[in-house]
């Protein structure tokens, strides 16, 4: 009998079966399972016969890895400094968050700078393309747009050209190769097309840059071998409810990661903010019980941003615990430490936790100013408005210190803050203007809030 060249993929995690399951055995994850042929394709991907390399000396003055800088400073501080040549980027996000928006301005720039820049949308019409670039006003711009998904034909052009590109693809999912059978977004289709248009970009030396869309839980949709295979991963995120957006590296081979870029999404595109500390404070209410300042820092950033605790007696069995922006079990953590180390009780308490902004924390630093907070509205009194907070938890209560503070001190100083709750032996700057609290247990912070809220 012929064998079977039939097989399942997992859409996740691109485990590979021979039988269909409800659930994928490697990643866990349920329905997630594609029939798709196990089909070699026929074109430069199966060539079998090799060749002799020419190895090369790294110090071949020749070989030049020139970044091509966007001019839009929050992109170039995200790639660490612009795009490589012969680089693949691939940017993610949440539909509608500005992904489209963002490469056509990016591309709009560096066209201007003289730049050949090509822009493919597998996604909308040239009309709509045309209507983003006029709300844009880059309608006027030399760049070359087209309208295909067919991922053979995108990667002829470009190695037809002879000259460096800065190329979009907008975005992977809806680009296919016709060797293969499988639907465009699949596994294979995903996997085999971006590698054809690897190797086209890389032939020439020219900049790809891939759009991809991400699943429900936030990754981009895909293997995870799609990252693997690119230079350097790019998200853009931000909350459809708020005009920011933020764009942050996940993985770099250039340059550093955990950058964020901040940009605000107006009507004629989106307007770099490079002090976003001023935007996340904008509206803040002073003196209000529950609101505290954490001086965060991402990547070299540093970054001020409000907390905002509401803590109110329960009424249901298991007590609410409602929180936007930061972690929740970092949360009941630092809810049982408060409770086991400081006897602040919070078991028949609702607590409502909201990072202001819509910005996202992921630092540990944050759980000294996410305590102050919750301290400030249990016991219903508010932390001076000059005072930033930043220090981690541990789970003996004990404050340990953060990387950078001189950083974190100095933005939050320039940005009128002078007070300084923070780990012990983290007092790195000498200015009479400047008070410090160091503290060593939480314990500490429960009484500096509740003996004399104006010290802090
Ligand atoms: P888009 O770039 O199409 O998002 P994505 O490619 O990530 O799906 O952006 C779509 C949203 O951005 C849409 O809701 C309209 C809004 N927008 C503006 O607010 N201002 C603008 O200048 C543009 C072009 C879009
Ligand atoms: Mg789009």
């Amino acid at each position: 009998m012929a064998k079977s060249n039939k097989q399942f993929i997992c859409q996740s995690c691109g485990s590979i079966y021979s039988k269909w399951t409800g659930k994928c055995e490697q990643c866990n994850e349920w329905n997630t399972l594609l029939e798709e042929n196990n089909d070699k394709p026929s074109g430069p991907l199966s060539k079998s016969f090799g060749q002799k390399i020419n190895f090369e000396y790294l110090n071949n003055e020749n070989i030049e890895y020139p970044k091509l800088q966007t001019n839009l400073n929050e992109v170039d501080r995200v790639t660490g400094g612009g795009f490589v040549s012969g680089s693949v980027t691939l940017i993610g996000g949440d539909p509608g968050i500005g992904k489209s928006t963002l490469l056509l301005q990016i591309v709009g720039n560096l066209s201007k700078l003289g730049e050949d820049c090509v822009y493919v949308s597998g996604e909308e019409s040239l009309s709509q393309i045309k209507m983003r670039a006029d709300r844009l006003g880059i309608k006027n711009s030399s760049i070359k747009f087209a309208s295909v998904t067919n991922a053979s034909d995108i990667a002829v052009t470009i190695s037809s050209s002879n000259k460096r590109q800065i190329i979009v693809v907008d975005s992977i999912q809806t680009m296919y190769l016709p060797q293969l059978d499988s639907a465009p977004g699949t596994v294979s289709q995903v996997r085999a097309t971006t590698h054809e248009l690897i190797i086209a970009a890389k032939k020439t030396n020219s900049v790809l840059i891939l759009i991809g869309h991400v699943t429900k839980d936030g990754t981009i949709a895909g293997p995870r071998v799609l990252e693997h295979m690119v230079d350097t991963v790019l998200y853009f995120e931000g909350d459809n409810n708020f005009q920011f957006r933020i764009l942050r590296s996940i993985k770099n081979r250039f340059g550093p990661t955990n950058e964020i870029g901040v940009f605000e999404m107006l009507a004629n595109g989106l307007k770099e903010i490079s002090n976003p500390s001023s935007l996340f404070l904008l509206d803040r209410q002073k003196n209000i019980p529950g609101n505290a300042i954490f001086a965060g820092l991402e990547g070299t950033r540093p970054i001020l941003v409000e907390i905002q605790a509401l803590v109110t007696p329960s009424t249901l069995a298991s007590p609410r615990r409602t929180i936007v922006g930061w972690d929740i079990s970092r949360l009941s953590m630092l809810c049982a430490v408060l409770e086991a180390r400081c006897k602040i009780h919070l078991s028949n308490m609702d607590i409502f936790l909201n990072i202001v902004g819509g910005i996202k924390i992921f630092e540990p630093a944050a759980d000294l100013a996410v305590a102050a907070a919750i301290i400030s509205s249990v016991k219903n009194i508010a932390v001076p408005e000059t005072s930033v907070f930043f220090g981690e938890i541990g789970l003996s209560g004990e404050v340990r210190k953060v990387t950078q503070p001189e950083l974190r001190i100095k933005e939050a100083f320039k940005l009128g803050f002078d007070t300084f709750t923070l780990p012990i032996k983290q007092k790195v700057i000498d200015n009479k203007n400047m008070s410090f609290n160091n503290i060593t247990l939480l314990q500490d912070l429960v009484e500096l809030i509740g003996k004399n809220s104006e010290a802090i």
